[in-house]
């Protein structure tokens, strides 16, 4: 059981990355390991290519992306962490990938309609084959499982698309991938703003929690978070008339790691929302505070950051030069097989 996921060095990572990615990269690397896999953790910098970036900042926010996952508890021991341009054959994989992917289901990418829709001056190739490139980081290592949020279930379902046509077309060189969302928390929402979700690229900075905000602005935060008028306050989860309140619920539930239903009992004495604000706070900074500090000890270090990627990119290489060595065989590429 091979693990493989991505995660973009743009902005600063919020509480949504956080619930919804990097928890499960955490348990998924002990997983694997025992069963006698590995998990491959990816910063994508050539993803952040995709729209207007500015080269100085790239390299500070790879830094800033790593010193979080390791301050997270990824370790470089037990999981393959690595930065996806230390990889050669992710690039060369997405050109043979792209042989294979319709245009028209590029077309369809949501994220593609979204983000092409907020360029000014240039709407980039490589926006628009981003899925190509995320296929191929994926199925160059085989992996078996993708751990994301649920913003990410049309670009694996195009992964698994993309293997299996590939693979009938070339004969079973690559794994067909299944998608991992959390069960709680596989979509959380703007606290300002609880019908869109928490992202690095909404307006929204007060309704979203950074993982490296301190202790008393994520308080400050959450207590403003919008839930609704209803008298008597109602606290509930997965209620879609609701969703400041039950956003409030999911983010109480996947960072104490219990369900809805047992956040929702903790709270039988609320007297308000402001409880379930402030529980919800408490239970975010208790999460992230040993974070943060771990974090201000990684992060001015680069040199160990990159040699922990220098480590990375050649155990990723022990597997991906053998893998693209078969693809190109089966595509009839490169030098006659012997
Ligand atoms: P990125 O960098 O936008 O996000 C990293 C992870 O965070 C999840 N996420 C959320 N989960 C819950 N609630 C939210 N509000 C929220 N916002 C973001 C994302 O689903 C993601 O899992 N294309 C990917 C990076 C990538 C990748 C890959 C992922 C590149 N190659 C291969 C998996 C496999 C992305 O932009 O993630």
């Amino acid at each position: 059981m091979r693990i493989f996921s991505g995660i973009q060095p743009t902005g600063r990572k919020h509480l949504g990355n956080y619930i919804g990615a990097i928890v499960q990269y955490v348990e998924g690397q002990q997983r694997a390991a025992d069963a006698g896999d590995v998990a491959i953790y990816c910063v994508v910098d050539l993803h952040a290519m995709t729209v207007p970036w500015n080269p100085v900042e790239m390299r500070e926010r790879v830094y800033d992306t790593a010193a979080i996952l390791l301050a997270a508890g990824l370790d470089p021991e037990k999981c393959v962490f690595i930065r996806q341009s230390d990889v050669p054959e992710h690039t060369e994989l997405a050109w043979h990938l792209g042989a294979v992917t319709a245009h028209g289901d590029l077309n369809r990418m949501h994220q593609f309609k979204e983000k092409s829709a907020r360029q000014r001056d240039l709407v980039s190739a490589d926006l628009f084959t981003y899925p190509v490139l995320m296929a191929a980081d994926v199925l160059a290592y085989r992996a078996n499982e993708v751990p994301v949020g649920d913003d990410q279930r049309q670009h694996v379902e195009l992964m698994r698309d993309v293997a299996q046509r590939f693979n009938e077309r070339f004969g079973d060189v690559l794994v067909v991938p299944e998608l991992k969302i959390p069960s709680v928390g596989a979509r959380i929402m703007d606290l300002q703003n609880p019908t869109s979700k928490m992202s690095t690229s909404s307006d929204s900075p007060e309704g979203t929690v950074y993982v490296l905000d301190d202790a008393k602005a994520t308080e400050k935060k959450f207590k403003r978070a919008v839930t609704d008028s209803d008298d008597p306050p109602q606290i509930v989860a997965g209620d879609k008339a609701k969703p400041g309140v039950s956003n409030l619920v999911d983010i109480l539930a996947a960072t104490r790691g219990c369900t809805p239903a047992e956040a929702i009992a903790s709270l039988a004495d609320a007297r308000g929302y402001g409880d379930l604000k402030v529980a919800t706070a408490n239970a975010v900074n208790e999460l992230l505070e040993p974070v943060r500090a771990r974090y201000a000890e990684l992060r001015p270090d680069e040199a160990k950051l990159e040699a922990i990627f220098a480590e990375g990119a050649q155990k990723a290489r022990e597997i991906t030069v053998p893998v693209l060595q078969d693809v190109r065989r089966a595509i009839g590429v490169g030098p006659k097989p012997r």
